[in-house]
């Protein structure tokens, strides 16, 4: 009866055990998949077929990527990364009325993309770096196309490219030392507009060309010098007929210049008083009206002022003005036809007035969750049919990095946008509520009646969670013997499992914001925060970010000097210190002291900043890589209150060599067998260091790669590997762990299959070390526990040098961000992580397809399957759907993978940051500690049920007939 008592008790326990299964796609798994913060002049709505009304959200955004939003449901229909790696803004974007095709440039490149689709139609690349990109909606045929204005080498181009073809139409070259700024056409000009003058004593030249030849017409010079001082001043170049306009702030920001282009004069206009800054709004169609809003933000509010063209006269009026409102606030413009509106998000309403006259047009009040403070917006204004009603939809951003749609006053759908663009991330425990053991140890230092009362009050504090207790029972016992429902867990909040499976992810982002999210919960944001804003064209550089569980805090340190602590569990910034230059920081080290860790920051001297080493002492050797890109082992020592920088090794590159990578052991590497053991049941012991580095030098102009490894306490070279033929500028990566490393680059290979032929392609190596060659021999180390690489036992050869055994595979493309899988105890075999930049997906190789010892040009013996589980070697690792743990998703972006141990031996926690944020728990070696979803529990229970009833039954049979043998034996 006991034992069924027990495994009913089992059961009810392993309820918890049925959380997670393999391949359940978006249970063990999230992904984020973001366009990026859409930026205010490459953002509209626009209908990608012409006939039909249904319009999408476009957006170039801040990271590079463009991409097309379902307004109705927030849906990404489609993305494409238009810049390699992730930008910091920049980038043009337009959409032709009408047509289905959207336009992007960036850089060199411009490119049409298929609107509906996200198909690239065509592609080219230029010299210049692209300064303005306009559509040409009339042209003398039916077509439209694209003016493109480059800047190259100082020499201002202006290209008409074929709107279909992308081929150039014709191309306009002016050599003069004025920087373009922007192009802008009407039906009969097409106007570059420059800088002219001196560095930050500019007036603006408009010149005019024929649209059809290209050919110049006219210029002239507009404004005085000086009134412009860069082209950050220039607020406003008017696209086309609708907005002839090019406009500019006085440097006090107390007037506004307004030229009509094609015309000689400009107008001044004053600004409010205490004006910070100013946008104009103008509609794109060329049929609109050509009336424009003047958006001006003071320190307190905001207002906008409309104002009305003469075309003829090239007279510009102020119509009217709207109030001067508390807030932020947005304006956007929408045309319908001739007809131009302004929508403004304040802080409670948004509302529509028409560019002709004041009146408001429609009116929403904002639900309380849809007053946001926003940047900025797109709206899509439409007048339902018949009636005087209109319908209003803003696509506003946010000031707290989201992007949100409204709609009658309330939000449709938000878009987390804030949280591409990671630079750093760090794994975080899920703070306790009440860490027991901090409980108990309190207690265990109050006098014993304080003691005692206080754990009376905490156990009659901890009654009021048995009656939900023991009513969950049933409920625990059921699901976990059907199996089903159990999957979503009920608990919801933040809560750790027994799994270990529920973590935080802690992000920065390079705009400043922080994010955590919860992995047991599909990765939702448990919170954000604005730690250090950045200025326009500025990004954060994380230079450590370090986690302590026992104090729920997450230490960042940047390279501008900032430095936060925060809050895992609320995000809330306990200490912070923003940046400044001579604060600044090159790197950070983590540095282990008395069973807590924290970071050293390292400055430009590569010596500690401020004054950390005040009341701390350091006695280990730090690894600092110089200026140079010469390597070091340093000791600082405090000598008089001085910080000195002692150097105890070096290790310098070869003239012409620069690092390509470093890799260092995890902080959390654990080994569990400390010998390999071979077919023939010797054993290789491995070679065990906890202080090596492997540093990757490539030297760009001999392509060859150079692959170190480094004793880190001596600075002792122990492995050197060099790699020919090599593509220095293709990625390099490597990464070390247990007893192994390996690197990934683009070179040259000699086919290891007997024809020793040449070839060239992505390839890995990987390392393994060991303590001889021979098997069964330990080296000169013998079975000593300890040795000192400063004090070597064999003094005629120096330090013992580790065996390396070498292979390489080569890949169809690119690996970056090496990383290896953690185990709690490391007994699971590790898998080595990649990004493959080219399917946008995350490879996981396991060790055994890349163990060094598959033996080469043979099969293996049934004794190396066996012992080892060795394959025959075969030179090429085919990347199929299996091996990528992304499985069918596209996570674009990647910038570093993070790994974490779960509290089961079996798994492993992965997340993968950069512009979208992909996690997910992987098992190396398979689930071999959590039960299967198909383990059938009702078998295990009526077996376990029928021979407990059999023993009860027959225990009393049996005994009366050993009774009776007994009786018959002494009878
Ligand atoms: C990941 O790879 C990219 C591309 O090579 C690189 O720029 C980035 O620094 C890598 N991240 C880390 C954390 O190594």
């Amino acid at each position: 009866m006991r034992r069924s008592l027990q495994s009913a008790l089992l059961l009810g326990l392993s309820s918890l055990v049925a959380a997670v299964f393999k391949d359940e796609v978006g249970q063990i798994d999230f992904h984020h998949a973001l366009v990026g913060l859409p930026q205010s002049e490459t953002t509209f709505f626009h209908r990608p077929k012409k006939d039909e009304k249904a319009s999408l959200l476009y957006t170039l955004s801040d990271v590079g990527v463009l991409g097309a939003v379902n307004p109705n449901s927030g849906a990404l229909v489609w993305r494409q990364q238009i810049f390699p790696g992730i930008s910091h803004g920049g980038g043009h974007l337009r959409a032709p009325e009408g047509e289905n095709w959207v336009i992007a440039a960036y850089g060199q490149q411009v490119q049409s993309w298929a609107a509906l689709s996200g198909r690239n139609l065509w592609q080219t690349e230029f010299n210049g770096q692209v300064k303005d990109l306009e559509v040409m909606e009339l042209t003398e045929s039916a077509r439209k196309d694209v003016l493109v204005l480059f800047e190259e080498d100082g020499v201002t181009v202006l290209r008409r490219l074929h709107g279909v073809l992308g081929t150039v139409v014709w191309e306009f070259r002016e050599v003069s030392k004025d920087i373009p700024l922007q192009v802008s056409t009407s039906l009969s000009n097409v106007y570059v507009i420059n800088l002219h003058g001196s560095p930050s004593s500019y007036s603006l030249k408009v010149t005019s060309l024929e649209p059809a030849t290209g050919g110049r017409v006219d210029h002239m010079i507009v404004g005085t010098k000086g009134d412009v001082q860069g082209p950050q001043d220039v607020m406003f170049v008017g696209a086309n007929s609708a907005a002839p306009i090019l406009a500019w702030a006085s440097n006090d920001l107390a007037k506004l210049n307004v030229h009509i282009l094609g015309t000689k004069s400009k107008q001044e206009f004053a600004l409010p008083a205490d004006t910070v800054s100013v946008n104009i709004h103008a509609p794109h169609l060329t049929q609109s009206q050509p009336h424009f809003l003047v958006h001006t933000r003071t320190s307190t509010g905001n207002k906008g002022e409309v104002f009305h063209t003469d075309l003829k006269s090239g007279q510009i009026t102020k119509a009217y003005e709207l109030p001067l409102l508390p807030g932020l606030g947005a304006f956007s413009t929408s045309s319908d036809g001739a007809n131009v509106y302004f929508t403004r998000v304040t802080e409670d309403e948004v509302l529509v007035v028409s560019s002709d006259s004041h009146s408001v047009l429609a009116r929403d009040p904002l639900k309380s969750d849809a007053r946001v403070e926003a940047v900025h917006a797109v709206s899509e204004v439409i007048k339902k049919a018949g009636g005087k009603e209109f319908a209003i939809r803003s696509a506003t951003v946010t000031k707290s990095q989201e992007w949100v749609l409204i709609r009658n006053g309330q939000i449709d759908w938000t878009r987390s946008e804030g949280l591409s663009g990671a630079v750093a991330a760090a794994w975080a425990e899920i703070p306790e509520a009440e860490n027991l053991a901090k409980v108990l140890a309190e207690e265990a230092h109050t006098n014993p009646w304080d003691a005692y009362v206080h754990r009376l009050t905490r156990h009659i504090n901890d009654l009021q969670y048995l009656p939900d207790y023991l009513a969950n029972i049933p409920n625990r016992i059921i699901e976990s013997v059907t199996g089903g429902a159990v999957v979503v867990s009920k608990t919801t909040g933040l809560h750790r499992d027994s799994f270990g499976f529920n973590k935080i992810i802690i992000l920065a982002t390079h705009r400043g914001r922080f994010y955590a999210l919860d992995t047991g919960n599909h990765g939702e944001i448990v919170w954000s925060a604005e730690v250090f804003p950045q200025a326009p064209g500025s990004a954060l550089d994380v230079k450590g970010i370090l986690v302590d569980d026992s104090e729920g805090t997450v230490t960042v340190r940047g390279a501008n000097g900032e430095y936060a602590v925060i809050k895992v569990a609320d995000g809330h910034v306990v200490e912070s210190q923003y940046g400044d230059h001579l604060a600044a920081v090159s790197a950070t080290a983590v540095i282990e002291s008395e069973g807590s860790k924290w970071l050293l920051p390292l400055g430009k001297d590569r010596k500690p900043t401020g004054d950390v080493l005040k009341d701390r002492t350091l006695d280990q050797t730090i690894v600092i890589r110089e200026e140079d890109d010469s390597i070091k082992g340093v000791k600082f020592v405090n000598e008089d209150g001085q910080i000195v920088k002692n150097e105890i090794w070096q290790l310098q590159l070869l003239p012409g060599q620069k690092i390509a990578s470093i890799a260092k052991l995890p902080a959390h590497d654990p080994i569990a067998s400390i010998g390999r053991v071979l077919g023939d049941r010797s054993v290789n012991y491995k070679y065990l260091n906890p202080n090596i580095v492997v540093v990757a030098a490539i030297d760009s102009a001999a392509s060859t790669l150079s692959v170190h490894l480094l004793d880190t306490v001596t600075g002792q070279l122990l492995a050197s590997q060099v790699h020919d033929g090599v593509d220095g500028d293709k990625d390099i990566s490597c990464t070390i762990s247990e007893n192994w490393y390996s690197c990934a680059f683009f070179g040259q290979y000699i086919l290891n299959d007997g024809t020793d032929r040449e070839i060239k392609g992505y390839q890995i190596v990987v390392s393994d070390l060991y303590e001889s060659p021979s098997p069964n021999d330990r080296g000169p180390l013998g079975d000593a526990e300890t040795f000192s690489p400063l004090d070597p036992v064999d003094t005629p050869t120096g330090v013992p040098l580790p065996w390396v055994v070498s292979q390489t595979w080569i890949l169809s493309e690119p690996l970056n961000n090496l990383s290896v899988t953690q185990t709690r105890q490391g007994i699971s075999s590790r898998q080595l992580l990649a990004y493959l930049p080219e399917s946008h997906a995350i490879l996981g190789i396991t060790r055994h397809g890349i163990d060094p010892r598959r033996p080469v040009g043979r099969d293996p013996s049934a004794a190396e399957i066996e012992a080892e589980g060795l394959a025959k070697y075969s030179p090429a690792i085919f990347i199929d759907g299996r091996n990528l743990l992304t499985h069918e998703r596209d996570i674009v972006g990647v910038r570093g993978i993070v790994t974490t141990p779960a509290v089961v031996e079996s798994t492993t926690l992965l997340v993968a940051y950069g512009i979208d944020i992909f996690g997910t728990q992987n098992s190396p070696s398979g689930m071999f500690d959590i039960l299967d979803k198909g383990f059938n529990k009702i078998t295990l229970l009526a077996t376990v049920l029928a021979l407990t009833w059999g023993v009860v039954l027959l225990a009393p049979m049996v005994r009366r007939k050993q009774i009776n043998r007994k009786w018959e034996a002494f009878l």
